[in-house]
């Protein structure tokens, strides 16, 4: 496919409901969906070129709400060595992601308007599925995150607790005045949410154990503390605020609340979260390190009650890649973080084949419901007028996660040997093929944001 042709996906399968799919035919016009419907049913026009989807199942690509691509736009070469928009991005289409959301602890920090310019314009030219950026909060940047808002950031991301990188709002009079800020320049506040004196109070208690388990050090009461004071400062001021990779039983209960309630609060939810809990680290130590951490079964139960039941709104990996080098050193001095970008989908899709959830959940969660919140018109949806992003998606084969074909350049994944169905065979942005027979094809991503209207 190339954009300006006609092309009509014959034999596709697309989710109905929960788990049932129907037959359908798409027409694809240039870079957008002209028209989705039973066999024989779409107006095709003559010229239209034939392609044949076999059965498979074709689902609107992934928006990805949260990525961490290491690359600022300004060549680092140590956090070359874990990623960049090039090999981050091939990850992503590899994985079915045609849309990343991407976060602002990069080196430098995208914490102003030059630095946010500065990755806008190196993605642009190097990015293989279209992104989205967000805007850091600083300690003293307060007004410089509505420019980059209005330059076209997604939403601005605020650490409360300290993480990969130094940024840090720490002090909760700081923290609210961003909530304030944020609910009157209408943007989406996205919180990593660990209380910061929480976590210094059990880091001190724990240091002088040798390898202590990482739920311990950064135990979930800090995140429900943070989580309790975001959703206060969220019924103050009304603020849209987006919780990043909750893991916690604690966390989901305090969000079903705020739902309930009618506040706008929204509730991220990251893989490894789901598909491991803390035991995992006597098997993998710090290469399941993470923060949050790995968490109890029962939160981990938690959870994915709350995928089900509509508490949970997304699925963001927090592909936050690290070298297996640094995983290799102390607990103390080993980063936080695991890829994630090429396993979301088959997680999963493995997921809803064995009715842990179900495929009509999982598109809501990867590609309607992220578009909606972040605000990006035509994305997550197959539907006419809106982009023609695709991803073709293999229900039969079973196939072990490898790490020597992985795309992401730290090279591991934590799933690494796990067997899994609804690997991705094509995926197509706005039209363009950008990922087939294991192959990723780029640079045509372009920057998306809640600024740009769709005019189909
Ligand atoms: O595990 C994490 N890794 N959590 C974060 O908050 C940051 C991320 C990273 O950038 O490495
Ligand atoms: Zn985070
Ligand atoms: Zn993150």
């Amino acid at each position: 496919m190339s954009p300006g042709g006609r092309f009509l996906l014959t034999h596709a399968r697309i989710v109905a409901h929960g788990n049932s799919l129907q037959d359908a035919e798409i027409l694809v016009e240039g870079e957008r969906i002209a028209g989705v419907g039973k066999p024989g049913e779409l107006h095709v026009p003559t010229d239209a070129i034939v392609v044949d989807v076999r059965k498979h199942l074709v689902l609107p690509g992934l928006i990805d709400p949260h990525v961490h691509l290491r690359d600022s736009g300004v060549p680092h070469a140590e956090e070359r060595q874990k990623e960049d928009f090039v090999s981050g991005t091939k990850a992503a289409v590899a994985g079915g992601v045609t849309t990343v959301l991407d976060m602002p602890n990069t080196l430098p920090p995208t914490t102003s308007l030059a630095a946010f310019k500065t990755k806008r314009d190196h993605a642009a030219k190097t990015s293989f599925c279209d992104f989205g950026l967000y805007a850091g909060a600083a300690q003293d940047n307060l007004a410089a995150v509505p420019a980059m808002i209005r330059a076209g950031a997604v939403a601005c991301k605020m650490y409360v607790g300290s993480s990969t990188g130094n940024l840090l709002v720490a002090e909760s009079t700081l923290e609210e005045t961003f909530f304030k800020s944020a609910a009157e320049n209408d943007y989406v506040l996205a919180i990593h949410a660990e209380d910061q004196a929480c976590l210094e109070k059990h880091a001190a208690f724990y240091d002088d154990k040798k390898a202590p388990r990482h739920n311990e050090v950064r135990p979930p009461e800090c995140a429900e503390l943070a989580v309790a004071r975001a959703i206060s400062f969220a019924r103050t001021y009304r603020t849209k605020t987006y919780v990043c990779h909750s893991s916690t039983a604690a966390e989901a209960g305090l969000i079903r609340a705020a739902k309930a309630e009618g506040l706008p609060v929204f509730m991220e939810v990251a893989p490894h979260h789901l598909f491991f809990d803390q035991s995992e680290h006597d098997v993998q130590h710090n290469r399941v390190r993470m923060n949050p951490p790995l968490r109890s079964r029962a939160d981990v139960k938690a959870l994915w009650t709350a995928l089900n039941d509509g508490t949970a709104d997304t699925i963001g990996t927090d592909h936050a890649p690290h070298t297996l080098e640094q995983k290799r050193k102390p607990y103390w001095e080993a980063p936080s973080g695991v890829p994630g970008l090429e396993t979301v989908l088959p997680l999963l899709v493995t997921a809803a084949l064995g009715e842990k959830t179900t495929l009509e959940r999982v598109q809501q969660l990867c590609c309607q419901n992220p578009a909606r919140i972040f605000g990006l018109q035509g994305k997550g949806r197959l539907e006419a007028g809106c982009d023609a992003d695709l991803v073709f998606v293999d229900l039969d084969v079973e196939k072990a996660v490898g790490e020597s074909t992985l795309f992401t350049r730290c090279g591991w994944s934590p799933y690494a040997g796990m067997r899994l169905r609804g690997w991705p065979l094509k995926t197509y942005l706005r039209g363009r093929l950008v990922f087939d027979r294991g192959q990723p094809f780029g640079h045509f991503g372009k920057m998306v944001s809640p600024l740009q209207t769709n005019t189909a």
